[in-house]
Order: C-alpha cells, then structure tokens, then sequence
C-alpha cells in the first residue's frame, strides 16, 4: 500500500465517522438496499461470488455529495441480501487514475480475484486520459494494484472505459465503452490469453455501425452475457433522444440481444430495448452464480438527473443500488425476478384474498408500510383505470383499455406530477418492494420493472387502492426484516 493510498483511506474514513450521526438519522435511509456510508454512490462494479461470497463494489466519492475522483467502496454478503461493509478496495492514489478509480468488473482466474477497472486523469486545462488497470486478491478483500494493462487505442476519444471482462472458450474477453472521435457511442471488444496482455477484437456494436443509426455520442459500462442460448449486451448509451414513451431519462440503459462473432468482436442483434421503466436507473451489472442465475444490479440514480437536488445530501450521503434481480431471456426480452433470497426476509404475511375494488378508493388494514413487499395478483378486472396510490408520493395507475401502465411520482424537485409508461397488455400481477425511499416494481413476473427513488413524508405509510369500474384481487404484504 503506498503512502497516499494510507492517506486517502484515512481521509475518506475519517468523513464516515464525522458524519455517521447525521447519516444514521436520516429517515430516507434504505433497509435492504445498498448505499454509501457517506457521500456519493454511483455504479456497482466488480458484482462476482468469490468464494462462496457475493462481492459487490461500487463507485464512491466520500468527501462530498458530487461526483470526482472515486474510490471502490466493497461490501460483501452471503445471501445477497444483507450486506457487510468491507474495508475500503481502491483509492485513486496512483498516477493512472489519480482522478478516480472509475467503474469496471472482477474476475476469478487460480483462486484469485481480479479487478479491472478504468483509471481516469485530467490534467489542469480538464483534458482527459483514461487507462485500463488491474489489481489482484488473494482473499477478495486486499488488492495489489498492477497498473495499466490496456493503453488507448487511437480510433477513440479518452471517453473508453469500464471494462468487463469474462471468460469463453478457455479465453479472457473484456467489453468496454467508448466514443470515437466522430462522437459515435460504441461498445468494443478485446481478446486475452493470460488478464495481462489484451488485444483488440473488434467493435461489437454501436452507432453508426451496420445495424445502427445514430445512437448516442458515448457508451457505458457495456456487459454481454449468455442467457438461455443467446448473448446480450447490457449497455447504457448516452445521448439518445426521447422517443414518445421511450428514452424519458437523461440517459437510459438497455440491451440488445443477438449472437456475437468472438473472431470479429461484431455482434449481430435486435432492436435496443429499455431494461427498466421507472425514472432512476442506470450503469447496471451483472454475474452469474455458483447456481447459475445470471444476476443484475444497478444504480438507483441517473447521471446529470437531479442529483443535486437528492433530499438525502442534506444528511451528507446520496445514492442506492437496486435489489438484485435475477434474469432470463423469454421471447427476445429480459426477464427480471426479484431475487428469491428476499422472500426468506419475509415477516408475518396480511392477505386478502378476492378483495373487491368497485368506483371507490379503498384502503386495506395492515396494508401499509415502509419497508415492505406487496404482491397484487388481478384475478378479474373490469375496471377502465386501476391504481395504487403510494404513501401520497406515487402511484402506479393501469388504463385496461389502452394497456397502458403508468408510474406517477410528486417530484422532489418541484412538486409537480412526473410520469412514466409502458405498455402491458395483460396485467395480471404486480409485485412492489418498498424500502423507506425507494420503490421497484416488477410486473407480471418480471416482464418490465419501474425502479424510482421516492421521498414522501417519512411517517406516511398508506397504500390506497381505487378503480373506476371494478377490480378483483389478492393483495398481500410482507413486512421485511432485514
Ligand atoms: C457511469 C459512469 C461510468 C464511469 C463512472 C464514474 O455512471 O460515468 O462510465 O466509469 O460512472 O463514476
């Protein structure tokens, strides 16, 4: 460890400790969810089981709300559910990435764990140099950085990085996000033999390539992964235009799914689609298990979309990851489950069974709550419109004609009605998971999901149902005790 890295790990827990009270009292704090202990959170990075232990690491700036030089902070958990925070993974403290270890992946290669991940530099006039770095463990908690093992090839702006890398065929592949001087958003690949040496491949898809138009001035945190026979590239584009109902946020992320040529690094797809609906949702990663559930998790926030405005930074910390979710592929579209590990954090179940909603808004004892799973499975719905108003802050409204399902939140900012769409044609269950601040909703067993932060009244509680015409379903809650 050098003596700037002693130096930065000191300082960014010194921030912790000075400002645990303030954090600690914060009623939007999170119960199942992952959060910096102070400061910024962005993407989750180098997310692997090692071990037996799921690692999950993220982009962290402790010295203050705002993005800069980030660390990767590390919590490790055994159910992927609770999470133990681990002592600090890297401090930008060398010349290659003194202004931020920035986002990337890990890798298990001879029963050690491999970070890769992307050392950002600007010098005074804020030019950019970006380098791709790895560091090694032998017991997943304590890295040895080894620098640099990937330099900037020529086709691209300083805008390259956040490596993922995987394994295939008895050889290293890593994809990673970048702009080439044209301002043209891509995802490209590079081939290994040993983690140390890399070799471009080729460009695996992007805009202005042969299958795209234009499609964003920069690609981020790229991942491609099998999912029943097929591979997908997870990826968050910036610089799309809304479309209509699509592309809302200021940046989105999606994915396309097709088949990738590992000799050319070309991988031929389908159409881009969204992986999420709600308003907060971004950079999201994924690994794959010892039980084989390729699992995803992402940033509960959007770059450059109110984050300055996070109620939260008055307690000095901002940000969440979402709960895992565990995915498939059915029909060409990725699946998103909950991760089952959260029902064994269920507490005692309320249920109504058959409960009848007619012209009238109605509210349900015992259904309620902060930290909470409700599942709403609609056995008969003759209504025009249906919906779910949560603790007066938002609501999820189903129009059975146009099926189209809306999710409207009070904006934080200003108060006014904020909303986004997607159509379900069929909408025969909803499954909300609560948590103090935030709200995911998985709908129809995953078919879409709506991830949103939410910063209602912190007492409120209350879930009202209405519906104009009439509604028959099961509803029930779980308290979460994590
Ligand atoms: C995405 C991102 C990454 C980068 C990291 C920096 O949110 O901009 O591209 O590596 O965040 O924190």
């Amino acid at each position: 460890m050098s003596e700037r890295d002693e130096q930065l790990r000191q300082e960014a827990y010194e921030q912790v400790e000075k400002h645990k009270t303030m954090v600690e009292a914060d009623p939007y704090r999170l119960k199942y969810h992952i959060m910096p202990p102070v400061g910024l959170l962005n993407d989750p990075n180098g997310f692997i089981q090692f071990n037996g232990t799921y690692h999950m690491f993220y982009q962290w700036m402790p010295f203050k709300t705002g993005h800069g030089a980030k660390f990767w902070g590390h919590y490790t958990s055994e159910d992927l559910v609770t999470w133990t925070e681990q002592p600090i993974a890297l401090t930008p403290s060398e010349w290659y990435e003194k202004d931020g270890c920035y986002s990337g992946s890990a890798i298990e290669h001879d029963g050690k764990l491999y970070l890769f991940y992307t050392g950002n530099v600007k010098d005074e006039d804020g030019n950019r140099e970006s380098y791709q770095c790895m560091a090694i463990s032998e017991d997943g908690i304590h890295f040895e950085k080894k620098g640099p093992v990937l330099e900037l090839p020529e086709e691209y702006t300083a805008h390259f990085r956040d490596p993922k890398v995987w394994k295939e065929a008895g050889r290293f592949y890593m994809v990673i996000g970048t702009q080439n001087h044209d301002e043209q958003g891509r995802a490209v690949l590079f081939v290994s033999d040993d983690l140390h040496a890399w070799e471009h491949v080729g460009v695996v898809t992007g805009s202005h390539t042969d299958q795209l138009d234009e499609f964003g001035f920069m690609w981020e945190c790229p991942d491609i992964f099998h999912l029943n026979g097929q591979d997908v590239l997870a990826v968050s584009p910036q610089g799309l235009e809304a479309k209509g109902m699509h592309y809302n946020n200021v940046y989105q992320s999606g994915y396309f799914v097709g088949s990738l040529n590992y000799e050319t690094g070309h991988l031929q797809h389908g159409e881009f689609q969204e992986l999420d609906r709600g308003f907060e949702f971004y950079a999201p990663q994924t690994t794959v298990d010892d039980q084989g559930r390729r699992i995803l998790v992402g940033w509960m926030g959007v770059p450059d979309q109110y984050e300055e405005e996070q109620p939260t930074i008055k307690h000095k910390w901002v940000h969440t990851l979402t709960m895992p979710r565990e995915l498939s592929l059915e029909n060409g579209k990725v699946i998103q489950k909950p991760i089952k590990e959260l029902e064994t954090k269920r507490g005692a179940q309320m249920k109504y069974e058959d409960a009848d909603i007619k012209n009238e808004v109605k509210q349900f004892g015992g259904i309620n709550g902060l930290s909470v799973e409700l599942q709403i499975d609609i056995k008969k719905n003759l209504s025009k419109s249906f919906d779910i108003e949560i603790r007066n802050n938002m609501r999820l409204i189903y129009n059975r004609k146009e099926g189209l399902l809306t999710l409207e939140r009070k904006s934080f900012v200003n108060g006014r009605t904020e909303s986004r769409h997607c159509y379900v044609e069929d909408l025969k269950q909803l499954r909300l998971f609560l948590d103090t601040s935030s709200l995911e909703v998985f709908v129809n067993g995953g078919e879409e999901v709506f991830t949103s932060r939410m910063f209602p009244d912190a007492e409120n509680t209350t879930i009202l149902f209405a519906a104009n015409g009439s509604v028959t379903a099961d509803i029930s809650r779980w308290h979460l005790h994590v």
